[in-house]
């Protein structure tokens, strides 16, 4: 059996995926989640994590240096990037959506849109035919039709919280958004037997997660 190596988000998704893993049977070790180290071996199940950042997990499993990832389908949306995508792992729902400072209109010739997601907002603008003006920022998205830098702002929706705690309402939802297992094409062909074994346990997990 060949080892596996996967691409693991830091952050909001790591704990639910961690805990799928889990339940799938897979003996993660504690530091996985504890320490600060990015490279993590667990011998006992073949397989070693990597620990990146959730953009850049992609990224890793495009250049075969994972074989697999776990990532937010915004990621995908956003980077289009050479892996499968084989599984909807059905955690960490989510959605991206158009919010902005209530009861304001869009009536200036090209509203700005401050994102993190300049891809996926670009297309969706072009798709409903508005003329708009992209502002790429990496984090803190709501900060911006607050002081004045944007109209509005494409970002993702998971509770509501942050649109609320700064006054800002949702206008569109764009699209809805969960966890996926992602794959390298070689990696897919080279070590199938592992990553087909690995899949239908995933799989039964989430099924039986769904009935429950
Ligand atoms: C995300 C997103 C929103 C927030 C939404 O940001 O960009 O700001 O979470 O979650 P909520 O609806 O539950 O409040 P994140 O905390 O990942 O950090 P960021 O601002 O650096 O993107």
């Amino acid at each position: 059996m060949s080892m596996l190596t996967i691409a693991m988000p830091k952050g909001r998704i790591f704990e639910e995926a961690a805990a799928l893993m889990q339940e799938a049977g897979y003996q993660l070790p504690p530091e996985l989640d504890e320490s600060r180290k990015l490279i993590i071996e667990v011998p006992e199940e073949n397989m070693r994590f990597f620990l990146a950042k959730p953009m850049d997990v992609a990224t890793y499993v495009e250049h075969g240096v994972a074989d697999i990832g776990i990532a937010g389908k915004d990621v995908l949306l956003e980077e289009e990037r050479d892996v499968y995508e084989l599984l909807d792992l059905k955690i960490s729902p989510c959605y991206l959506a158009v919010a902005g400072i209530p009861d304001t209109s869009l009536n200036e010739v090209a509203p700005k849109i401050a994102t993190k997601y300049p891809t996926v907002a670009s297309a969706y603008f072009r798709e409903k035919g508005e003329q708009v003006e992209i502002i790429k920022l990496n984090g803190s998205i709501e900060l911006a039709p607050l002081i004045g830098l944007s109209d509005r702002i494409v970002d993702i929706v998971s509770t509501g919280q942050t649109l609320r705690e700064n006054g800002l309402v949702e206008y569109e939802t764009i699209v809805g958004i969960t966890s996926r297992l992602i794959v390298n094409p070689v990696s897919y062909r080279m070590k199938n037997k592992e990553i087909s074994t690995l899949v239908s346990r995933l799989t039964d997990t989430i099924e039986e997660k769904a009935v429950q």
